[in-house]
């Protein structure tokens, strides 16, 4: 047993292995406690000093040879085998994604995609105001000067040392963007508006649609098709029967609310149908005071404009009775009444 007896052994055992389980064995039984390299550093006590330093080193030499070509061999086997595993895990990007239930769009959302999609396609424009308003906006440049009763009809939250409100309606919409650009002007405003009210049928913050037109020559008439191509659309119902009753907004002139027709079958709504109605929104004529506040010549330029609650429109459609569960989110609600991300 000689160190180039070993040494020829390793080289011609190494050259045929193929594995990693081969490779150990080979590491076993050239490094191992077993192996004949260990026994020669065990007869290194039997040595003489000087002995000791030649024979050692080159025992040395060899441990080192075995163990650096045993050490590239592993690295070489384990880089392999990644390779097959990435070229073996291909993932086809053509395949349709899974869907995953990863929660819901609310239903108060989806509806005013609704009604986003429907007025967008007829020309309207969108626009934003902001939720905390100032008194102009929100109330003097309608038509509601300070101490005006009017101002009653909206309970209003008012910001603590600060000239500012929450707004009452989307209507600080029309008079922003007015303000800021000429007619015609075809604008629709979706967003949150808040009120000092609560219970069964009130909630503090809900959602609004404003919808208004300022152009030569609008009338009534406009109006009227405008309110009824929209619910027809947005019910999926021909010949809806709705009831325009006169009312009154300082802003409009004449005003009217629009009642829809709806009968109860088996517990649930059914629209366009029957003798019940329901109030769902508030419109009229653009009051030419409004029209003045916003530097538009009356003379020239008529409009209409008009405001629907979202809720009320969710619950008629999607037959959801109670107002508070649109913001309790309750998951059992989304999950019943909410709508899936491919659905929206
Ligand atoms: N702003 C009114 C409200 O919130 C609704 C409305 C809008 C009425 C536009 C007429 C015209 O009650």
């Amino acid at each position: 047993m000689t160190i180039e007896n070993i040494l020829s052994d390793f080289n011609s055992q190494f050259q045929n292995i193929v594995n990693k389980n081969q490779l150990e064995e080979i590491r076993v039984n050239f490094l191992g406690k077993k192996s004949q390299l260990n026994e020669l550093f065990l007869q290194l006590k039997n040595l003489s000093a000087d002995e000791k330093k030649s024979f050692g080193a080159k025992i040395n030499e060899l441990r080192n040879h075995i163990t650096q070509k045993i050490d590239e061999q592993k690295l070489f086997f384990e880089n392999q085998e990644l390779q097959e595993k990435l070229s073996g895990e291909k993932i086809d990007i053509t395949l349709p994604v899974r869907s995953q239930n990863i929660g819901s769009i609310h239903p108060i959302n989806r509806v005013m995609y609704e009604i986003y999609q429907i007025f967008s396609m007829q020309g309207y424009e969108f626009a934003k105001g902001p939720e905390i308003e100032d008194d102009f906006h929100n109330f003097t440049a309608l038509n509601m000067p300070k101490d005006h009763p009017a101002r009653q009809m909206q309970d209003t939250f008012y910001l603590q040392n600060s000239e500012l409100l929450l707004r009452t309606h989307t209507s600080n919409t029309q008079i922003r963007k007015m303000l800021n650009s000429k007619p015609p002007l075809r604008v629709g405003s979706l967003g949150r508006v808040f009120r000092r009210d609560s219970d069964q049928t009130h909630t503090p913050m809900f959602h609004q649609f404003e919808g208004f037109v300022v152009d030569k020559d609008i009338t009534m008439g406009h109006l009227k098709a405008t309110i009824e191509n929209f619910l027809e659309e947005f019910f999926a119902v021909k010949n809806l029967v709705i009831r325009f009753r006169p009312s009154f907004f300082p802003f409009t002139e004449p005003s009217a609310e629009v009642d829809i027709n709806y009968s109860i079958e088996n517990g649930k709504i059914k629209i366009g149908k029957g003798d019940k109605f329901m109030e769902i929104l508030g419109c009229g004529m653009i009051n030419r005071n409004v029209l003045l506040n916003c530097q538009i010549d009356p003379e020239q330029f008529t409009g209409f404009a008009f405001g629907i609650g979202i809720e009320r429109l969710a619950m008629l459609k999607y037959g959801i009775t109670d107002l508070r569960m649109f913001f309790e989110n309750d998951r059992r609600f989304l999950e019943h009444y909410g709508f899936k991300t491919k659905e929206f």
